[in-house]
């Protein structure tokens, strides 16, 4: 790979190999880096981890934007490089080792990060290390598949370091639309009043002298891999289908609010729904991550535009956008999280906004986060973001998980990320409930003979009758049941709901 993308000559005297450029990372830094589920570092992470093989001892705190997979959170949590992580991670040796209390783990909402790190809540901000596909002839950065937290780390940090990546082409510059607000007091309006606005610029601005080294990069973002959705995820997809095309033709809902779907094969299959309907088209995403399925509706001329703050796609699908840029660069913008994740931009929109959980209760507060109250899976992410400030939220899960042993609905949940006050319509592959107009008791019943698996309807519901019974209230339980299961599940590890005991 060439310097042809260094457009600014006088930082080619910064190009130096990964061993070099990794000394300004010593034990303690505070390393902040671009990636969100795409477009992280690879070259960084892999000279640090090689240290720490040789027996180098030293601890790093570790600032993204969000997921960053195997080659940063894989290999760093497993050379026992991390100190902190902040914030969301789905990295299974990482997750392992924060359950341990191995590394220190803080799961904030995503669109709050980037404005915490300008205030200094996150300690100096010593070192960003950026993918990005070209520096332009002023010095500015174009970043590569996300934007995440990334123009808010350069513009803070005190050394920056960049691996400028040819695993994607230089032309994706004008994608991204990049805007920092001001902070509070004097914060202004963001003013974007459709999906599609663009507000800021197409590059990240940089201070030049802060930059201390260049790499030249072909390392590929490990691809997302994306499984063909399967008769669950096809049912939720569905329903959420079929009950918003219905709120519009009775007039309760207005046409062409924008979508936003979470990460993963549900989100992934709700998306794929519009691709067999013929009800909805000129469709806006506002969402987080951009996945596969955003590709085909635009083949399809399904979709006006998407804004996102990551595109994630698998390996064939990184090759058919970048074939064919020029027309999905037409369609496509990716933001700052700060701006894809904005609670007023959210709600201003009215945006329609899915989301999955591990367990949901049966009066709508949902556990996105940890199993059995206690085991970090990933972190909340940017569902916080959506769902507590969108149009009309849908929290989505299959009605059963770990290969059907336990139900994904229960009496109380173990951890809270949404209330039943950010939750209005709650989709299982058995059936969907919208609470808007509900009582507690009534969407206690509504969710039980309808969201529920069949085999675990018959428990929830004599768990119900039995907390009306003996407490009941505005909002019926028993908790010393409750108690009972929940420590009888964390001792034996038994997490199916036991017969008689619900
Ligand atoms: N109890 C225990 N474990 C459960 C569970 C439950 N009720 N429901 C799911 N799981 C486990 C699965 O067994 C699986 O474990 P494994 O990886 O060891 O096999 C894991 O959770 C993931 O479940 P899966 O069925 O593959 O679903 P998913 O990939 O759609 O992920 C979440 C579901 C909730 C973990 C994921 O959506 C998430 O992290 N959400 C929070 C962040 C978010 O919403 N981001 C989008 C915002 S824009």
């Amino acid at each position: 790979m060439g310097t042809e993308n260094i457009r600014y000559r006088p930082l080619l005297d910064r190009v130096t190999d990964a061993r070099t450029a990794a000394r300004h990372i010593q034990h303690g830094t505070n390393l902040f880096i671009s990636g969100f589920t795409a477009g992280y570092p690879k070259l960084i992470p892999r000279e640090l981890a090689r240290r720490a093989q040789e027996g180098e001892r030293f601890k790093i705190n570790l600032f993204a934007g969000a997921s960053t997979g195997e080659q940063v959170d894989g290999i760093l949590a497993r050379t026992d490089l991390v100190h902190w992580r902040r914030p969301y991670m789905s990295d299974r040796a990482m997750r392992e080792k924060i359950n341990r209390g191995e590394i220190l783990y803080k799961d904030d909402h995503l669109s709050s990060l980037s404005a915490q790190v300008r205030a200094g809540d996150w300690g100096n901000a010593d070192v960003a290390v950026v993918e990005a596909v070209a520096i332009t002839e002023k010095g500015h950065l174009i970043p590569s598949m996300s934007v995440g937290n990334t123009p808010t780390y350069v513009r803070e940090a005190d050394k920056i370091i960049i691996e400028l990546s040819n695993s994607a082409p230089p032309e994706l510059e004008g994608i991204h639309d990049i805007f920092i607000p001001e902070d509070p007091p004097y914060r202004m309006p963001i003013p974007i009043y459709r999906a599609a606005d663009r507000i800021g610029k197409p590059f990240i601005e940089m201070d030049t002298s802060r930059v201390v080294a260049i790499l030249l990069s072909d390392q590929e973002d490990t691809c997302a891999i994306f499984h063909d959705p399967d008769e669950v995820a096809l049912l939720i997809g569905e329903q959420i289908l079929d009950f918003v095309q219905h709120e519009i033709e009775r007039g309760r809902l207005r046409p062409g609010l924008p979508w936003q779907s979470g990460v993963g094969d549900v989100a992934n299959a709700v998306l794929g729904g519009f691709l067999e309907n013929d009800f909805f088209h000129n469709l806006e995403l506002y969402s987080e991550v951009l996945q596969d399925s955003v590709l085909d509706l635009i083949d399809l001329g399904k979709v006006r535009a998407g804004s996102g703050s990551a595109l994630t796609l698998s390996h064939k699908a990184r090759r058919r956008f970048f074939n064919e840029l020029y027309r999905y660069k037409e369609k496509i913008v990716l933001r700052p999280v700060e701006i894809s994740n904005s609670p007023e931009v959210i709600n201003r929109l009215g945006v329609l906004s899915i989301n999955t959980a591990l367990e949901i209760d049966i009066y709508g507060h949902v556990n996105s986060t940890h199993v059995m109250g206690s085991q970090m899976m990933n972190g909340i992410g940017g569902s916080g973001d959506f769902m507590r400030n969108a149009g009309l939220s849908f929290m989505v899960t299959p009605s059963t998980a770990r290969n059907s042993s336990i139900s994904a609905i229960v009496p109380m949940v173990s951890h809270v990320d949404h209330s039943e006050h950010s939750v209005d319509i709650i989709v299982t592959e058995q059936g969907l409930v919208d609470t808007r107009s509900l009582t507690p008791r009534q969407v206690a019943e509504a969710i039980i003979a309808k969201c529920a698996h069949p085999e675990y309807r018959p428990q929830l519901r004599e768990y119900y009758e039995r907390a009306l019974k003996k407490h009941g209230g505005h909002e019926p339980h028993d908790l010393e049941e409750v108690f009972f299961m929940h420590r009888r599940f964390q001792t034996t590890g038994d997490m199916r709901v036991p017969p008689g005991t619900v």
